[in-house]
């Protein structure tokens, strides 16, 4: 059969949705497993698996829309359909290229029946689909939990790849890098690029001169006192609040259960030139020899928040693993208060937008632990785009820095051990 251009990175786009989807995997790990292909390829099946994952329930009722019986779920013709759709409107692909890509995916089984809905379709012309529907429970949950407003602004942002946030150690270095590059600098030691292009070829990658990191995940590190000398990241790969910590006057100590996780924050660390102590342990169990100033914990969670770059955090958020991430979030903050000085301050930080995982833990945690009380943020110490929740913790919610290409969804609040 003769080979047509293009066809291994769609097949490679094919295998990764399956992993994602059907087996639960993230989309970084499936492309990890597709790294034999061409650099361009894998790059195009990644490019491709992230549009259909960012409108996925719009793609499933265009394909509906042509079909007098829906097709199952789950089959190979569903997903082939939603590969060349996400293409032709995510990234303009020309429609005969869609087309001779997608048939010899389905070859031996339903080609004829993939080659005439993707014909009507065609032919109907298909809508722009930039602000596609969230997953049904997704939006439920928002709309309960934030309102309409939050769930409208969080379809704007899915369509849509972010821009690119930089950390810097120093604000004079961060100024001088946004005045190079055409950056905008959004807060003190930040810099936000557009259409950025591979990071390392971005200048200063090598010298390490700064770090990626969303600059809603560069807040909760803003708020651990400037005077802490003796400071603990717990669950602290792959380091960007690490490096945070260690760019100022610290002592850091940063744990983490993660191997691998853990070889990327040395990593991280070497480039960038800063330091921290670094420990593998599950941070449940692990005893210290001291007690620390101040602690960070940036716990695991649904990582709902991140959905703009992880479009599949969203159909990997079932309600149990909600449930089951929540209870371990408790678990650690409690661990974490046995590691606190007396009158040490605990950043408690997620990157989900589920209440579950940040109000709810507080508010529970606050009413079983009077010795605690929020220390809400302090002029300055965040960037002023930040309002305060009235208990004195931040939310971060879609819509927040909307016309600036927005900002992960996270929730931060700083508790500080009263002293007795
Ligand atoms: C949200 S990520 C941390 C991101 C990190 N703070 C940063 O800024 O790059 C959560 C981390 O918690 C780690 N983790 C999960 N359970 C843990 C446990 N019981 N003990 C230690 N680390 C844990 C995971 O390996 C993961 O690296």
């Amino acid at each position: 059969m003769p080979s047509v251009e293009g066809l291994p990175a769609r097949r490679a786009a094919l295998q990764m949705l399956d992993a994602v989807l059907r087996r639960g995997h993230t989309l970084d790990s499936a492309a990890q497993s597709a790294k034999s292909l061409k650099l361009a390829d894998h790059g195009l099946a990644v490019a491709i698996a992230g549009e259909v994952l960012r409108r996925l329930p719009d793609l499933d009722a265009l394909i509906d829309s042509a079909m007098r019986q829906p097709l199952p779920d789950d089959s190979k013709a569903r997903m082939v359909l939603r590969i060349a759709l996400a293409q032709k409107v995510g990234l303009h692909t020309p429609e005969h290229a869609l087309v001779a890509t997608a048939l010899p995916l389905v070859d031996g089984g339903p080609r004829r029946l993939v080659h005439g809905v993707l014909g009507t379709l065609l032919r109907r012309g298909l809508p722009a689909m930039d602000a596609p529907r969230l997953p049904d429970g997704v939006e439920q949950r928002w709309r309960k939990a934030w309102g309409g407003d939050v769930v409208t602004s969080a379809r704007m942002q899915i369509s849509k790849r972010p821009p690119l946030d930089l950390s810097f150690a120093g604000d004079a270095e961060a100024l001088a890098f946004a005045n190079a590059t055409g950056g905008q600098p959004l807060a003190p030691r930040h810099v936000r690029l557009n259409d950025a292009g591979p990071v390392t070829e971005l200048p200063g990658f090598g010298e390490g001169r700064w770090w990626v990191q969303d600059l809603a995940a560069s807040l909760p590190a803003r708020l651990i006192p400037e005077s802490a000398r003796e400071v603990l990241d717990l669950c602290a790969a792959p380091g960007g609040k690490t490096m945070q910590l260690a760019a100022g006057a610290h002592e850091v100590t940063s744990v983490d259960q993660s191997e691998s996780r853990l070889k990327r924050l040395r990593e991280n660390l070497e480039r960038t030139g800063l330091e921290a102590k670094l420990v593998a342990a599950d941070a449940l169990d692990w005893k210290s020899e001291k007690e620390f100033d101040a602690i960070l914990l940036d716990a695991p969670c649904s990582a709902t928040g991140t959905f703009r770059r992880h479009p599949e955090v969203l159909y990997r958020a079932r309600p149990g693993i909600i449930r089951d991430s929540s209870q371990l979030q408790r678990q650690l903050l409690e661990r974490a208060t046995a590691l606190l000085k007396p009158s040490g301050s605990l950043v408690y930080a997620v990157c989900s937008l589920e209440p579950e995982e940040g109000e709810t833990i507080i508010d529970d945690f606050l009413s079983t632990h009077p010795e605690f009380e929020i220390a809400p943020p302090r002029d300055g110490e965040l960037p002023n785009f930040v309002t305060p929740d009235e208990r004195g913790w931040s939310r971060i919610l879609p819509g927040l820095l909307e016309s600036e290409g927005g900002l992960d969804g996270f929730f931060v609040a700083r508790l500080v051990r009263m002293a007795t």
